[in-house]
């Protein structure tokens, strides 16, 4: 038996004038998708936006609904509506801003486990990184590629 420890690495800015152009520009896209965040149920809005390799934005927000499972997270619908209009065009990084009320919270919004799994679907299928900006108005932690939160991704292409 031996213990295996995993090494995680991620930046962390305190503005978003400290991020590199292309990464602002995509944060100031999830920013403005938040505002479209249809969320009467948990009032917590969610604004995304995916940037893909030949520099498109696609912006994406959480859709609630009163039968409450048949909403979508704000980074799914983005991610899906990405791959709906550009189909196989590599994702190149997504960024994800939230917080209650229509405002963004101090801290970076996190993604759930569900949107990590389809991330890591992206990234596999493109082979190619694709890295994750978590935006809050405090602090913004990027990460370079999806392996950095979600570890020990289930991925049926493993077998292959
Ligand atoms: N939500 C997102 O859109 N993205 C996240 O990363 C976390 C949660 C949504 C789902 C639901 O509409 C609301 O936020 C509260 O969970």
């Amino acid at each position: 038996m031996k213990t295996i420890s995993l090494d995680i690495r991620y930046e962390e800015y305190s503005s978003i004038e400290e991020m590199e152009h292309r990464d602002q520009a995509l944060v100031r896209e999830a920013i403005e998708a938040q505002k479209s965040s249809y969320a009467p149920y948990s009032k917590f809005n969610v604004g995304a936006a995916v940037r893909l390799e030949d520099g498109t934005f696609v912006r994406g927000s959480n859709q609630e609904n009163a039968a409450y499972p048949s909403g979508l997270c704000a980074e799914r619908t983005a991610m899906f509506a990405a791959s709906a209009a550009h189909p196989g065009v590599p994702m190149e990084a997504i960024a994800i801003a939230g917080g209650f009320g229509h405002q963004v919270a101090k801290t970076p919004c996190s993604p759930c486990g569900a949107c990590r799994q389809v991330m890591a679907e992206y990234q596999t299928l493109s082979g190619k990184p694709l890295s994750v900006i978590m935006f809050g108005t405090q602090r913004i932690w990027r990460f370079s590629k999806v392996d950095d939160i979600l570890p020990f991704i289930f991925d049926s292409f493993n077998e292959k």
